[in-house]
């Protein structure tokens, strides 16, 4: 009885065509590696071979080049390029490539400064050449913040990498973020939350053989924020590849489990996730996702 209530109430709502289920919302991926220098982020982004276009903000190129990448590059060593570069890709939607990577967003931010800083020069010949006014840090920020959404909404997926930078929150804890200026570290956190994945890349060694490794970090460990709206990159993945990557988020999501925590009482925590109620996944579940997620004071 109750059933066929829902049901016919369901069919006398009103239906819209913009209201479609989430199956068929789709997004193109955006998303952001920071680590040190050294720490593969370059080589990571050439994993990808044909499939990306790497907007070289900086140089570096080099590192992929040598791990027999086959990315294609574009030099951005101004403003002007990176300028270009995105309206040939906008203008060109079957350009081929299913990744962009901007490498790096640091960089990208300082050639945009450097932009700003010129064309007040150009204006005001007794301003000083590196040293922003007050009225330029609104219109960088703006700036910024315009070009990463408008790189963003580009049919295609978007790679930014960016180093990392250590800083201390209100309560004198450290935090480890992408290093970009702006608003104390406001900018740089408004740049975490408009992407889909935020991880940080770091080279550890094995603690048996001491071989060297990489780990992509995608969840947020101790100092270290990162996140993964797809859960599937979550808590890490070793000696990452972007194929790797592009598979696992094109998978289905990995159900999720409920956290202990945040039931309330016991009863509950049982009904929530029973042990029978998990649902088992076909492919073998990479090796990563079973292991502890490290503590606070793990370096990733
Ligand atoms: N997956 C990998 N396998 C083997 N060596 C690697 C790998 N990734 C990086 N390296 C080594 O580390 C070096 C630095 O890598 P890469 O240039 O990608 O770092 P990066 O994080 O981009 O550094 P930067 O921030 O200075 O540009 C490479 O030249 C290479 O020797
Ligand atoms: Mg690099």
């Amino acid at each position: 009885m109750a059933q066929s209530r829902a049901t016919s109430t369901r069919s006398r709502l009103p239906t819209n065509a913009n209201i479609v289920d989430l199956d068929d919302f789709t997004e193109s991926i955006n998303m952001l590696v920071y680590g040190d220098s050294g720490s593969g982020k370059t080589v990571l982004a050439g994993t990808a071979n044909e499939k990306m276009l790497i907007l070289a903000t900086e140089h570096g190129l080099i590192a992929a080049k040598r791990q027999g990448s086959r990315a294609k590059g574009w030099r951005c060593d101004t403003w002007s390029d990176i300028d270009k570069a995105y309206k040939w890709i906008k203008d060109h939607p079957n350009h081929g490539f299913d990744w962009v990577c901007i490498d790096s967003l640091s960089e990208f931010q300082q050639h945009m400064l450097r932009w700003i800083l010129d064309q007040a020069m150009a204006e005001n010949a007794s301003r000083d050449p590196d040293i922003p006014a007050i009225q330029d840090h609104q219109k960088w920020q703006n700036m910024y913040k315009r070009y990463v959404r408008a790189f963003n909404a580009l049919p295609v997926n978007m790679l930014y990498t960016a180093t990392a930078f250590r800083k201390e929150d209100e309560e004198g804890e450290d935090l480890i973020l992408p290093d970009i200026l702006g608003k104390d570290y406001g900018i740089s956190q408004w740049t975490c939350a408009s992407m889909h994945i935020v991880s940080y890349l770091s080279v550890r060694r094995k603690k048996d053989t001491r071989e060297e490794f990489r780990r992509l970090l995608a969840k947020r460990t101790g100092p270290y924020f990162g996140k993964d709206r797809y859960n599937v990159l979550v808590p890490y993945v070793d000696n990452p590849t972007m194929p790797e990557i592009t598979a696992r988020i094109n998978n289905k999501p990995r159900p999720k489990k409920a956290p202990a925590k945040a039931t309330p009482t016991r009863s509950v925590a049982r009904k929530a996730a029973p042990a029978k109620a998990t649902p088992v996944r076909p492919r073998k579940a990479p090796a990563t996702a079973t292991r502890r997620t490290p503590t606070r004071k793990a370096t990733p």
